[in-house]
């Protein structure tokens, strides 16, 4: 296909999550991982939007939280169909005129007009999107100098975190899908995303004599000029009900947002400073440690500066193919196993540092894998 016009993407702003309890997304983002709380909506767009919302801030990782205040908002609707889950993905883009003609010319289908607000500062567009995946929109926002989150956002004084796990930006948005044809189809006819990166997994592989297991296929998606990446998945044979995808799927009644990475500079230390900070991460076996050296060998990377006794330790990840340049990962628990309450949902965050590896953990998917199947059956007793 030939290459289509940019849509002129920056970067990804945010993601805009529902939520029933706001205060106990509070208490994780600004408690748990040192997050600032920045913005807090009005009593005005309140009164309007019928939701209250927030705004958490570490690095460039913006999340915009929002619960009902009673029926007909937004974040009533999403959470009468789901738990607790991403609805928006927020996109700066350089130009909302441009990207606009450029998503209707394709097919995209906006939700609303571009709208333009006014501050001291300067000016603020956007307009929403609808996608394939369910009920998550895409929003795209031009900043011109406006010095506010968005309209009917109060600022909030200075008290609140320092992040100090060093959370840098989304490296990252994994996105499940009963059937991710349609979403990549879209990616890349209507917004003009290429694909970057393919895999194939299934647990099956490790046992052949396995009546149950989890399988996924896994293609990552990106835009090359602002680096936004989208990995998405979904469920493979055999044993199609018990991959984790469709269970997740069954969770979130529906397709989305699996998981969001961000990227920290130095992984040992911040997943030290949250595991202090009471931050709960899905569990890796043993085994996986005593793996590792040969596994660092064979996968080609040769050497890593870590010590592997700390990392096994923190129960960190690590993964690549080329020689020096590898990646360390680990996954927090999902809201729902965080909270022990089924209706925050299946969503996770995955923190990442990245040393020249610009893969996406394909050798960690077994070890993944292995400890979800473990929490699930865990949770089945
Ligand atoms: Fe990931």
């Amino acid at each position: 296909m030939a290459k289509l016009e940019s849509l002129g993407i920056k970067r990804i702003e945010g993601i805009h999550y529902y939520v029933h309890d706001l205060d106990r997304s509070r208490r994780f983002y600004c408690g748990m991982l040192d997050f600032a709380e920045t913005w807090r909506s009005s009593k005005e767009l309140e009164a309007t939007g019928r939701q209250r919302s927030a705004v958490f801030e570490a690095g460039d990782v913006r999340v915009v939280c929002s619960s009902p205040l009673g029926e007909g908002g937004r974040a009533a609707r999403f959470l009468a169909k789901h738990p607790d889950g991403v609805g928006t993905l927020i996109f700066e883009v350089e130009d909302a005129a441009r990207a606009f003609r450029l998503l209707e010319e394709r097919g995209g289908t906006p939700i609303d007009d571009i709208q333009t607000f006014q501050d001291d500062g300067g000016t603020l567009k956007q307009f929403s999107i609808t996608t394939p995946f369910g009920d998550c929109t895409f929003r795209f926002r031009e900043r011109g100098g406006y010095r506010g989150f968005f309209p009917g956002a109060e600022q909030v004084s200075a008290a609140g975190g320092s992040n100090r796990f060093g959370f840098e930006q989304i490296d990252h948005v994994t996105s499940n899908f009963q059937t991710m044809k349609p979403m990549l189809l879209w990616l890349e006819h209507v917004l003009g995303f290429e694909q970057m990166w393919e895999v194939e997994f299934h647990t099956s592989d490790v046992d052949p004599n396995r009546k149950t297991g989890s399988g996924l296929k896994s293609i990552v998606m990106w835009d090359p000029p602002s680096m936004v990446r989208f990995a998405n998945n979904e469920p493979a044979r055999p044993f199609f009900k018990s991959s984790q995808i469709n269970i997740f799927n069954e969770e979130l009644r529906g397709d989305g947002v699996q998981h969001v990475a961000l990227t920290v500079p130095d992984i040992i230390t911040a997943v030290r400073g949250l595991r202090a900070n009471n931050v709960n991460f899905m569990p890796t076996t043993a085994s996986y440690y005593e793996m590792l050296p040969d596994r660092i060998v064979s996968a080609g990377i040769g050497k890593i500066d870590e010590d592997i006794a700390v990392l096994r330790e923190l129960e960190v990840l690590v993964d690549g193919d080329h020689h020096h340049a590898y990646m360390l990962q680990i996954f927090l628990k999902e809201a729902a196993g965080l909270y022990g309450d089924k209706k925050a949902g299946p969503f996770f965050y995955e923190i990442i540092q990245r040393k020249g590896d610009r893969g996406f953990g394909a050798g960690n998917f077994r070890a993944l894998f292995e400890s979800i199947e473990r929490e699930q059956q865990k949770a089945a007793r």
